[in-house]
């Protein structure tokens, strides 16, 4: 065996100060340098960035070889029960019971309330000075989540859930201090879940199905506890975060690139304004597609090697990690002709090179067995997002405005995006909405 190459690294702590001080660059400059297989060093703790396809594909899917090791968000310890917590059979078998709730048919069918949610969030944006938009997105987010995971219940409990989550949020993120508060936030969260499942039952099953539903069966048949259910609502709500992330992330590239803006301004006045025709717009689909591209809100994700790993002629010993970043496999020019600009027709199926990509080459959602299973939910909801504000409002970048990374995990852009907001025209169909009050 060969040792795979790699940055030498302090004697005592390996890459470590580099590899904190700016991981993206650490993991993309290590790529270009050394190739696709690269080893270094934190602290004791061995580690190989791998970008080759075939190796990313073998990681994600040897159960046996390779072990989870994103380093968990701190929701995911405090709702141990959920999916992303779960390993093994009882991991595969939850994602079977949760899988139906995300079927295209079954979200669409919620999209509609979804939208109104969102409509009512945006109201909260007001015209003036530069202000973070990303607050904003983060409520509209968890709006629109909650009514297309727990469809009309949602609608019921997503005044507790808006309130609660965040506090639990911010007191898990040492955010907030009081314990006790932290407690009733929690305590609270849990009960709007249970009236939701409560009122769910004495409604019968709804025409489509949703996460609740989903869920409600999986108790009520015994194969899950009330508990269970809870964790598995408050961990799929919490993932408002990344969303939100990637749709202000989306609203800073069109303010950037105004031509392509006004295209898609085009795009989204021809539309119904909810629904089917919102989720198979092509351009407002390739503009998503293009900013998880640019920016992945979950930018790196690792694993533990169980058994040593052969990769060409270099090894990964037993309790190795492995590093797989999407922000690195998305930015390689190897990939990607002009991987730093933000050029959405690169994802039309008719552009060169389109369908010649690896599947590892494009993976802001993961791969393989803990693949994102609200891959769906997340598209649809960045889309009714940008097409609930585009349509409307216009977003502007203060001048000097640099829009770089702020945070590590999800990533966000600095200062939470401050935009300032313009109403872009009246809109007959809607009435009198929260988007118009607010604007008038
Ligand atoms: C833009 C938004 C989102 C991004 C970028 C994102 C990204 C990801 C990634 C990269 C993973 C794989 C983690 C790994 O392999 O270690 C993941 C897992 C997961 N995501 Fe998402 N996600 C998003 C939104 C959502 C939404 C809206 C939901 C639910 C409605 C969701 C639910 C989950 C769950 C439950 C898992 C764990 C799956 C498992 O372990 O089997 N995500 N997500």
């Amino acid at each position: 065996m060969i040792q795979a190459p790699g940055p030498k690294g302090h004697p005592l702590h390996g890459s470590w100060r580099e590899f904190r001080d700016d991981p993206l660059a650490f993991l993309l400059d290590g790529a270009l340098a050394y190739g696709d297989f690269f080893r270094f060093r934190l602290g004791l703790t061995r580690c190989f960035a791998v970008s080759d396809p075939a190796a990313i594909l073998a990681v994600f899917t040897d159960r046996d070889g390779f072990t989870d090791k994103t380093p968990s968000h701190r929701m995911q310890d405090a709702y141990p029960r959920s999916v992303a917590r779960l390993e093994g059979g009882d991991h595969l078998e939850r994602r079977r019971a949760l899988a139906p709730a995300f079927q295209r048919e079954a979200l669409l069918a919620r999209a509609g309330g979804a939208m109104r949610a969102v409509r009512g969030g945006l109201g909260r944006l007001r015209a003036g000075e530069p202000r973070a938009v990303l607050p904003v997105l983060e409520d509209v987010a968890l709006r629109s989540a909650a009514m297309l995971l727990l469809g009309d219940a949602g609608g019921e409990v997503v005044e507790s859930i808006a309130t609660e989550l965040p506090r639990v949020e911010a007191w898990l993120g040492h955010a907030a201090s009081d314990e006790g508060a932290y407690q009733q936030a929690r305590a609270a969260l849990a009960g709007a879940i249970a009236r939701a499942a409560e009122r769910r039952r004495a409604a019968g099953s709804p025409a489509a199905m949703d996460l609740l539903e989903a869920l409600v069966r999986a108790v009520d048949a015994g194969r899950m506890s009330e508990q269970d259910m809870i964790d598995e609502i408050v961990m799929m709500l919490v993932t408002h975060v990344p969303t939100a992330a990637a749709s202000a992330w989306a609203l800073v590239e069109l303010a950037r690139h105004p031509e392509v803006r006004s295209s898609l301004e085009e795009e989204l006045d021809a539309l119904a304004p909810e629904g089917a025709d919102v989720e198979r717009a092509p351009l407002l689909s390739r503009v998503v597609l293009e900013t998880l591209r640019l920016h992945p809100p979950v930018w790196v994700l690792a694993r533990e090697a169980r058994r040593e790993f052969r990769h060409g002629p270099h090894a990964v010993s037993a309790g190795d990690e492995v590093l797989v970043s999407p922000y690195v496999m998305q930015r390689l020019p190897r990939y990607w002709e002009d991987p730093e600009a933000f050029l959405p027709d690169r994802f039309d199926p008719a552009s060169p090179g389109h369908g010649a990509r690896p599947s590892a080459a494009f993976l802001p959602f993961g791969l393989g067995i803990r693949k994102c299973i609200g891959e769906r939910t997340a598209l649809l909801q960045m889309k009714l997002i940008l097409a609930a504000s585009l349509r409307e409002l216009r977003f502007e970048l203060p001048a000097g405005y640099e829009a770089s990374v702020d945070g590590r995990r999800p990533l966000v852009p600095r200062d939470g995006a401050p935009m300032a907001v313009e109403r872009r025209r009246a809109v007959g169909h809607v009435g009198c909405s929260p988007l118009e009050l607010a604007f008038r």
